[in-house]
């Protein structure tokens, strides 16, 4: 990848120094973004909700399909030995990717939805009445409903972390809710509704204190920014792969060794034990143990490939691009007569939820789609956060890596046609 900064795209307004790398020459890895939309260049501005793929992915899943596809660990074969190489070479490069101790940290699992679950059925399974779980009232749906459905099943106690009008977790309330009562902090590192960026090792600190462990939803954070999990000191880390820029149907919980060890399984089958007789089982160290069933092997082989993708533009570059794309698309934004930026914080990551006085955010999204424009509009599963802000819904652009200013400016004049057409 070139490490240049002359950006030439048709369009640009202003200042191209944000940009830490050469974006169309990374466009061209991205066969999507060639197409149109009601006879339009396509403007994806969803990444959030999924970002797209680069060809590099897509060879790989393919390759692998192709020339090396087998079932894993299984097979004495020569396929299976290449499809078992394969599917842990994608585990070994998450694991560097967020500075993992080992490669046993990391479970693979469907998505980060399912790896917030197994730890809510596992370490879940270890607690009782009167021990407490807070969460935060910027979390998505994928890490409140688990641990209600927890509640409801045990007695525990939950407390939820109220957000400041900016759009930050109040951490004076933190403090407060947390006590030698909390065995568990489950948050979000980058708010998917608001962008906020939270301070994930100041809260692993606090809870260590009190001997709780941290639950991290890494889903947005993982795609735009160079995470270490050693260094955050976090417990848990759940992403998934299709948000960053690899295929759904995976992804991974990240996990203490010592600790994914002493958790009981999350489901039973093939590949997890150590033995079965009709009487009873016993069951692997992790992250066997709680990969039961045949994985997903070429989406493990993809997810390796976007890792490969990420480091190839390099994490730093990544942050750098986005925070560019973020300040120019915030100062546009707010440019604009009757329209609301929902989310404020001072750490912000490229996330922009916004509502226009004169139009619901379904309308928003449909019209500025009739211009190319993909948003997302909706309450994108943190109806808490939308509570919080005393709406039903936001409609959302969120950048990703391959992202223009040229699409921003986009963006600002379909938003302008929506305030036309109500106007
Ligand atoms: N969680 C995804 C989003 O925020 C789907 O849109």
């Amino acid at each position: 990848m070139s490490g240049a900064l002359d950006i030439k795209a048709p369009g640009l307004k202003g200042d191209n120094s944000a940009f830490a790398f050469d974006v169309e020459r990374v466009r061209e890895d991205f066969p999507i973004l060639k197409r149109e939309v009601y006879g339009r260049p396509l403007v994806y501005l969803d990444n959030a909700a999924s970002a797209q793929k680069p060809r590099q992915v897509i060879q790989a899943m393919t390759d692998c399909m192709e020339n090396h596809y087998s079932n894993v660990h299984r097979g004495v074969h020569r396929l299976s030995q290449e499809a078992t190489d394969l599917y842990e070479a994608g585990r070994s490069k998450l694991a560097r990717f967020i500075n993992a101790g080992s490669d046993d940290e990391i479970v693979f699992t469907r998505g980060a939805t399912e790896a917030i679950n197994l730890v809510a059925s596992s370490l879940g399974s270890t607690l009782k009445p009167g021990d407490e779980v807070i969460f935060t009232q910027m979390e998505h749906h994928s890490n409140i409903v688990p641990w209600q459905m927890l509640r409801d099943r045990t007695g525990i106690t939950l407390k939820a972390v109220p957000i400041t009008p900016e759009g930050e977790l109040d951490m004076e309330a933190f403090d407060e809710l947390l006590t030698p009562k909390t065995k568990l902090v489950a948050v979000v590192h980058i708010s998917n509704a608001l962008g906020t960026i939270n301070p994930v090792k100041e809260i692993a600190q606090k809870a260590h204190a009190v001997g709780a462990k941290v639950l991290v939803d890494g889903c947005q954070a993982l795609p735009h920014t160079k995470v270490d999990v050693r260094d955050l000191d976090v417990d848990f880390y759940a992403f998934s792969g299709h948000k960053m820029y690899g295929p759904t149907g995976i992804g991974a919980l990240y996990g203490k060794k010592a600790l994914l060890d002493a958790l009981p399984p999350y489901q039973g089958g093939g590949e997890m034990i150590a033995s079965v007789t009709l009487e009873k089982s016993t069951f692997k160290a992790a992250p066997h143990r709680f990969e039961a069933g045949t994985p997903a092997i070429v989406e493990a082989v993809g997810i390796g490939a976007a890792v490969d993708y990420l480091n190839g533009i390099g994490m730093d570059k990544v942050a750098a691009h986005e925070e560019g794309l973020l300040a120019y698309a915030t100062q546009q934004l707010e440019a604009i007569e009757g329209l609301t930026l929902h989310g404020r914080a001072r750490d912000k990551a490229g996330i922009l939820s916004f509502t226009l006085d004169c139009a619901h955010p379904h309308d928003i999204g449909t019209i500025v789609d009739r211009m190319g424009v993909a948003v997302r509009a909706g309450h994108h599963c943190a109806q808490p956060v939308m509570d919080a802000y005393g709406v039903a819904a936001t409609a959302r652009a969120s950048v990703g890596l391959y992202n223009t200013k040229a699409e921003i400016d986009a963006l600002v004049e379909a938003i302008k046609t929506v305030k036309d057409f109500f106007g």
